[in-house]
């Protein structure tokens, strides 16, 4: 156990707030975070903005209790998840320091499909459970951050184990321990799983995200290719016809 007294303001009032309320769904922990009056800048002491480049963002647990994790993640200018969901996770939130750019997406088996895109503005905080697949990240031209809790009602701290992390430029679903990298390392993969059935909406606006990312990186191939589908999404689904949504 972290000794409290040393975090930060804003922590040190969820962590009691989590511990003495027995939280088990996400309507209570939503509720508890709104009442706290948490201040973002309690959390700066927790950034991560000088991540490595082959992860595409900030991720640092910033706490670990018995049945629930808490992460502060840091979005340098042009950093986004990959698609994904939150595993085991049970009950859950997110605090948007900043405005940061979301999308949502609707997933049934292997098919996904873009259903929202907006800019969450700072301060709102909104509810996570396992199901919820999404993607965020930082579209804007200044540093940003967000505080995630995932909890279980059981006695397991990595609540999101067993996130699924949706690489429509590879075809394929990763399971994860919780991260969801663009490009995630095998070494962060429990097991891959191959095909997906998309759209060509859902793959304009994702490649568009993921693309320099890929640049940055200096994965020329993925680049290449990303780029030729942006110009002609057809490319897409041209080689493997069954993965069109329609
Ligand atoms: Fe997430």
């Amino acid at each position: 156990m972290i000794d409290t007294a040393k975090l930060s303001p804003s922590l040190q009032r969820l962590l009691e707030g989590i511990e003495n309320n027995n939280i088990t769904d996400s309507n209570r922990l939503v509720s508890l975070m709104k009442a706290l009056k948490l201040n973002a800048d309690d959390f700066n002491a927790y950034t991560f903005f000088d991540h490595s480049i082959t992860e595409s963002y900030g991720r640092k647990k910033i706490y670990e209790g018995e049945n629930f994790v808490i992460f502060l993640m840091s979005w340098a200018v042009g950093d986004f998840t990959a698609i994904h969901s939150h595993g085991n996770t049970d009950w859950g939130g997110v605090y948007f320091c900043d405005d940061i750019n979301h999308r949502l997406y609707q997933v049934e088996n292997n098919n996904i499909e873009l259903k929202d895109s907006s800019i969450i503005p700072a301060g709102t905080i909104v509810a996570v459970n396992g199901s919820l697949v999404h993607a965020m990240g930082n579209l804007s031209n200044k540093p940003l951050k967000s505080l995630h809790i995932y909890g279980s009602n059981q006695k397991i701290s990595n609540a999101n184990d067993f996130s699924r992390v949706y690489e429509l430029e590879k075809n394929q679903i990763r399971t994860t321990d919780g991260a969801a990298y663009i490009n995630i390392n095998e070494n962060k993969c429990k097991e891959t799983e191959v095909g997906l059935y998309t759209t060509k909406d859902t793959i304009l606006d994702y490649f568009s995200i993921i693309l320099p990312f890929y640049k940055k990186n200096k994965l020329n191939d993925m680049a290449d290719y990303i780029e030729a589908v942006m110009k002609n999404p057809d490319l897409y689904f041209s080689s493997n016809k069954i993965n069109c949504l329609v």
